[in-house]
């Protein structure tokens, strides 16, 4: 079985360098031996410090990327300059950057941007209470992938991230996740194919813990996990990290 994904991030946190590296080393230490594909994803500030002294197995993956390409966009960061700095993934489209006035449209642009020079792009998709789940997801994925070859698609991964699960210790069921699954899995196939539906890799995420990881990865259609707050504290994240083996 393909081994499971678990993303880390940690959005605007922690505060200082020393409690970033703190808690890095920790969770290094931690997961060394384990037999998941582990990617952390800190902050600007700390990322590429940590991905060019790193010698582990880990991988590194920055929490959002500018689309262009290079020239003058004061306090943007472009995704060649993420991949020289041994960067390999980038979260794009997080519920948060929406809610500050991301568009589906300035998403899509980021992905491309993204996968044109090889970084791995995890696309987030998800609705809020009151709207509509098929809705939500089908047009976050139409938009979000459009002008993505196949080829390209397959090597993208979607996050389905129920925005009232996030960061609200109410993590959404097993079922609903899987229903949602499907619905990003259909929507694949109707956008490219069975083959690109079966190869992307899908994740959840949303008030992941410990005592809770491992339910959603006994589902095959699941393949990892994209863990916020609880990915602040080692324990915690070691303790998801070593659930899902
Ligand atoms: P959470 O965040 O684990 O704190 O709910 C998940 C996310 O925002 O990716």
């Amino acid at each position: 079985m393909a081994k499971k994904l678990i993303v880390a991030n940690w959005k605007m946190n922690p505060q200082t360098y020393k409690e970033a590296e703190d808690l890095i080393s920790e969770i290094l230490k931690g997961v060394r031996s384990t037999k998941t594909t582990i990617v952390l994803c800190p902050p600007f500030t700390w990322l590429t410090d940590f991905s060019h002294k790193n010698k582990s197995s880990t991988f590194f993956g920055a929490q959002d990327v500018f689309y262009r390409e290079e020239g003058a966009f004061t306090g943007e960061i472009s995704p060649k300059m993420l991949k020289s700095s041994k960067v390999n993934y980038v979260i794009v489209g997080h519920s948060e950057r929406r809610e500050l006035g991301e568009t589906d449209e300035v998403i899509n642009k980021k992905l491309r941007a993204a996968l044109r020079v090889g970084l791995k792009p995890i696309l987030c998709v998800g609705e809020n209470e009151n709207q509509e789940k098929s809705h939500v997801i089908e047009t976050e994925l139409r938009e979000g992938l459009k002008g993505i070859s196949s080829a390209k698609a397959k090597s993208s991964i979607i996050a389905y991230e129920p925005i009232w699960a996030i960061g609200t210790g109410k993590n959404c069921s097993v079922e609903e996740a899987m229903t949602s699954i499907l619905i990003i899995k259909s929507t694949l196939n109707k956008l490219y194919s069975r083959e690109v539906a079966d190869r992307v890799k899908i994740l959840y995420g949303g008030s992941v813990n410990p005592e809770n990881a491992s339910s959603y990865l006994e589902e095959n259609f699941i393949d990892g996990l994209l863990i916020g707050g609880s990915s602040l504290s080692a324990k915690k994240f070691i303790g998801i990290v070593k659930s899902v083996q």
